[in-house]
């Protein structure tokens, strides 16, 4: 794939670079995306699985849903998206990952600073006592699981739409936003607020904005550089063209 000079001249002089991702760069693992064709939300409401009102609604329906996603998550593995992101991260003196996913994959890939904007299904709390349970715990339960210390209801530590996001991610995703001197927008449909005005406030404040989608998005207008194509086959092209050019950096 042909790198436009203005990316390869950015990573060439980057001092941070952060990736913020979304539900496509994990589509290669085969988890599945939530607007594309196939996508969750095309067979189930969000309304009904991600939110606090479905989930009093019927718990059972809300953990059998969880329960199906943790164990599709749990076969998967991190695919060259994700790995090209790890490898890049130690071409820059900054590199930060943004993600929006749930799934684990780009720590389980080898990234170390990932901001996890909208949880991690690999966790869960007890709503009425904030006590914290394994994937593993919760899935030997029966039922509903509740808590063993207070036999309050336990959720998965996900975000679900109308909640806020945890404050520290949220911080950390505009911080890595704001001093980013290249920003990659990947495998994201760019239409969930607050995470979507991040590669906008990326661009307002200085820095290279790059998208890497098979699909034009509603970002795809105000980027610099749109990389067309599937992440697992982009990212490594842009990790080694960051190779060549960063090399009298090393
Ligand atoms: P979406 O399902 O909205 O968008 C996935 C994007 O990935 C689309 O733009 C696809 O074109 C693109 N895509 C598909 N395959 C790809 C590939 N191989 N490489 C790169 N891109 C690919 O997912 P998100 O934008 O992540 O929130 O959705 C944002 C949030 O909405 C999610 O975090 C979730 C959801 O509701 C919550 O649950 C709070």
């Amino acid at each position: 794939m042909e790198i436009p000079s203005a990316l390869r001249n950015a990573l060439k002089h980057a001092s941070m670079v952060t990736a913020f991702t979304g539900a496509g760069i994990s589509a290669e693992s085969g988890v599945p995306t939530f607007r594309s064709a196939g996508g969750v939300w095309k067979k189930m409401r969000p309304e009904e699985l991600a939110s606090m009102e479905g989930f009093l609604r019927n718990p059972v329906l809300v953990w059998e849903w969880y329960a199906e996603r943790k164990r599709i998550i749990a076969d998967v593995q991190p695919n060259p998206g994700h790995r090209a992101l790890a490898q890049m991260q130690d071409l820059f003196p900054r590199f930060e990952v943004v993600t929006q996913n749930i799934d684990n994959l780009h720590r389980r890939a080898g990234s170390r600073v990932v901001h996890e904007l909208h949880g991690n299904i690999e966790r869960n709390y007890c709503m009425a006592c904030g006590r914290n349970f394994s994937n593993e715990a919760v899935l030997a339960m029966e039922g509903v699981p509740l808590c063993i210390e207070c036999k309050g209801q336990i959720r998965p530590d996900v975000v679900w739409f109308g909640e806020s996001l945890p404050e520290d991610a949220w911080e950390a995703g505009v911080h890595a936003a704001e001093y980013a001197d290249v920003f990659f927008s990947i495998g994201t449909s760019a239409v969930v607020y607050p995470a979507a005005s991040l590669p906008v406030m990326a661009r307002r404040a200085g820095a290279l904005l790059v998208e890497v989608n098979p699909e034009p998005t509603p970002l795809t207008p105000d980027v610099d550089v749109f990389l067309q194509g599937a992440a697992g086959e982009v990212m490594p092209a842009v990790y080694e063209c960051a190779l060549r050019e960063r090399k009298d950096k090393r």
